[in-house]
């Protein structure tokens, strides 16, 4: 092997992250995985638009066999979104030997499992750093991290566009749609904006947490979700002059063997940490048995960010590819969970 050879599903805000950390980090990257990384192909829906970076004509596709069929594409890196057609894709991929890295956080807390198996079978790996908060590394720390501890709670700031909006909201009294619409222009909201401001993309990310962090496998129907498409500016004040600060927070938290798992907008004391998380930060506290209270902090939304987690992964992949190992994340086994509602 010469290089390792990308496939890049998707060209936007994501994408374009991951072709300029590639392009501007090349040594640093080829300094820790002893090879070139190239950008081999990139699938597109729209040949023609205009992009925020460029790459040769000639790699640029609208066909998604023409990169998962492609016997010298080592890597696919998943950046286009969506479920059931992107799920197809990466089964596909998979069986043909490849390598993955996503960013999907529908996918992979609709059909995690199923790619993950399918991923063992073909003895390769299925990486999702990016698909949780961005450009914390929270996916690797629960996994890896906390191996030796039992977490019992986790509990947090997992979605950027709704922190954003609601922080603005608070500090500048801005109004709602104008915040969204900002969000969107930022590339820090879903093309369906619908998901973050209900609640959705949060349900999704805590599903991902709660599965890896209590080792069994959570649904996303098991969430309880309620986003902040109601809150007003006049809710946001009241919560200010008694001292909160309106946060969307997911919680999930393990009793015994019982999980229970929310998602909705709550009042946070202006003293604890998580008040002060602004803008398109995120935060994840993680309590476990022995380790106690930690917090993650850092941006969980855009472009750059988001692509520092899905590069990492890559490096991870190749390091793994070179060694003749499949790693950390395809390599994890959940036991079914037992929710409260089980009980009655
Ligand atoms: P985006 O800006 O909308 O980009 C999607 C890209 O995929 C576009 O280049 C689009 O092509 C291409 N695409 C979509 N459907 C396609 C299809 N059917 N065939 C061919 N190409 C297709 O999305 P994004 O913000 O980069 O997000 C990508 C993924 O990363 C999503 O799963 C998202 O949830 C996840 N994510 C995003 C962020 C973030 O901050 N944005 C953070 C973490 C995770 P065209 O350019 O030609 O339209
Ligand atoms: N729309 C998501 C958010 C992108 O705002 O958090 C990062 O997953």
């Amino acid at each position: 092997m010469e290089a390792v050879n990308i496939g890049l599903l998707g060209f936007g805000t994501v994408g374009t992250g991951v072709v300029r950390i590639v392009e501007n980090h090349q040594d640093d990257l080829r300094s820790q995985v002893g090879l070139p990384i190239r950008i081999a192909k990139v699938l597109v829906r729209d040949l023609d638009k205009p992009r925020g970076v460029s790459v040769a004509e000639d790699k640029l596709t609208d066909d998604p066999y023409a990169v998962i069929d492609d016997p010298s594409i080592h890597v696919i890196i998943e950046v286009m979104g969506g479920v059931a057609r992107t799920k197809q894709y990466l089964l596909d991929a998979l069986a043909r030997g490849k390598h993955v890295v996503t960013a999907n956080k529908d996918l992979m807390a609709l059909h995690g499992p199923e790619l993950m198996e399918q991923a063992r079978r073909y003895k390769c790996d299925i990486m999702y750093e990016a698909s949780v908060a961005g450009g914390i590394p929270i996916i690797r720390t629960l996994i890896d991290g906390f191996s030796s501890d039992r977490i019992t709670k986790i509990m947090g700031i997992v979605n950027g566009t709704t922190n954003y909006i609601l922080s603005k909201m608070t500090e500048e009294g801005a109004s709602y749609l104008d915040v969204l619409g900002e969000a969107k222009q930022l590339g820090y909201a879903e093309s369906d904006p619908t998901s973050d401001v209900e609640g959705m993309d949060a349900a999704r990310k805590m599903t991902i947490l709660s599965t890896l962090g209590f080792r069994t496998e959570v649904e996303l129907a098991d969430v309880s979700t309620r986003g902040i498409s109601s809150v007003t500016l006049e809710d946001i004040r009241y919560a200010k002059r008694l001292g909160y600060a309106l946060k969307l927070l997911g919680i999930a938290e393990r009793q015994d063997e019982h999980i229970s798992i929310t998602v909705e907008p709550t009042m946070v004391k202006h003293t604890h940490p998580l008040a002060s998380v602004g803008g398109v930060f995120n935060a994840v506290y993680v309590y476990g048995e022995a380790v106690g209270e930690t917090m993650f902090y850092g941006p969980g939304a855009g472009e750059l960010p988001t692509a520092t987690s899905v590069v990492a992964d890559l490096v991870a992949v190749v390091k793994n590819l070179r060694l003749g190992v499949n790693g950390l994340h395809s390599s994890t086994v959940y036991k079914p969970k037992k929710l409260k509602s089980d009980e009655q």
